[in-house]
């Protein structure tokens, strides 16, 4: 089973990123979790999807989405709500809009988010539902949430012991989720 994740952070040393890391390390086979990052997407533009369709960044990431088995989200919290650049690629994501059956509707769709702040992520993720109703997504009921991550996932080590515990335990459940989804 193939799971796609995604990170919403640009940021080399980003908390996320770190966060799927030690989910893709987690999984046993024969799962296997790949990383995806939003690097290469324009801001949405109008003119530009009419001038140029939608861009190649765009259509890979599409296309990867169609064939996995699940979608991992990492979203960062910015001032309470899913950054920009996440809004941007699943705005991009629905163009044209044909194209939004195909690629979201009863997608299995996990959410992660880590933080250095208490809430991990919380706010996003609530403040989030909104659109992936929009989506009709298949929500993964069990939300991810790191706080203090900048303590509890060292770059060189990986994530604490509890939290690796947690990850390994999540993913089974996520995979367990997929399963149903299914039939
Ligand atoms: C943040 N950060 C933040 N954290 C949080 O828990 N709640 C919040 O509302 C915000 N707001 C916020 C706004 C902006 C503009 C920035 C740049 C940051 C802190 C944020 O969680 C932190 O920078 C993470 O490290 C970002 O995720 P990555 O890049 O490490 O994955």
């Amino acid at each position: 089973m193939n799971i796609l994740s995604i990170s919403g952070s640009l940021r080399s040393e980003s908390l996320n990123t770190r966060l799927l890391k030690s989910l893709k390390a987690s999984a046993v086979h024969p799962i296997s979790v790949s990383i995806e990052t939003l690097h290469g997407i324009p801001l949405y533009d109008g003119d530009l999807e009419e001038s140029s369709g939608v861009p190649d960044a765009v259509v890979a990431l599409r296309e990867q989405i169609k064939q996995t088995d699940g979608l991992i989200l990492a979203m960062p919290e910015y001032n309470g709500g899913m950054p920009g650049v996440l809004k941007n690629a699943l705005d991009w994501l629905t163009r044209p809009p044909e194209e939004m059956g195909p690629t979201f509707f009863n997608r299995p769709l996990a959410l992660c988010g880590a933080t250095p702040g208490g809430l991990g992520t919380a706010l996003a993720q609530a403040g989030s539902l909104v659109v992936f109703r929009q989506l009709k997504v298949d929500l993964f009921p069990e939300h991810l949430r790191v706080s203090g991550a900048n303590q509890r996932l060292d770059p060189e080590t990986g994530p604490d012991e509890k939290l690796a515990e947690q990850l390994r335990k999540w993913l089974v459940q996520y995979v367990e989720f997929i399963q149903r989804n299914r039939g």
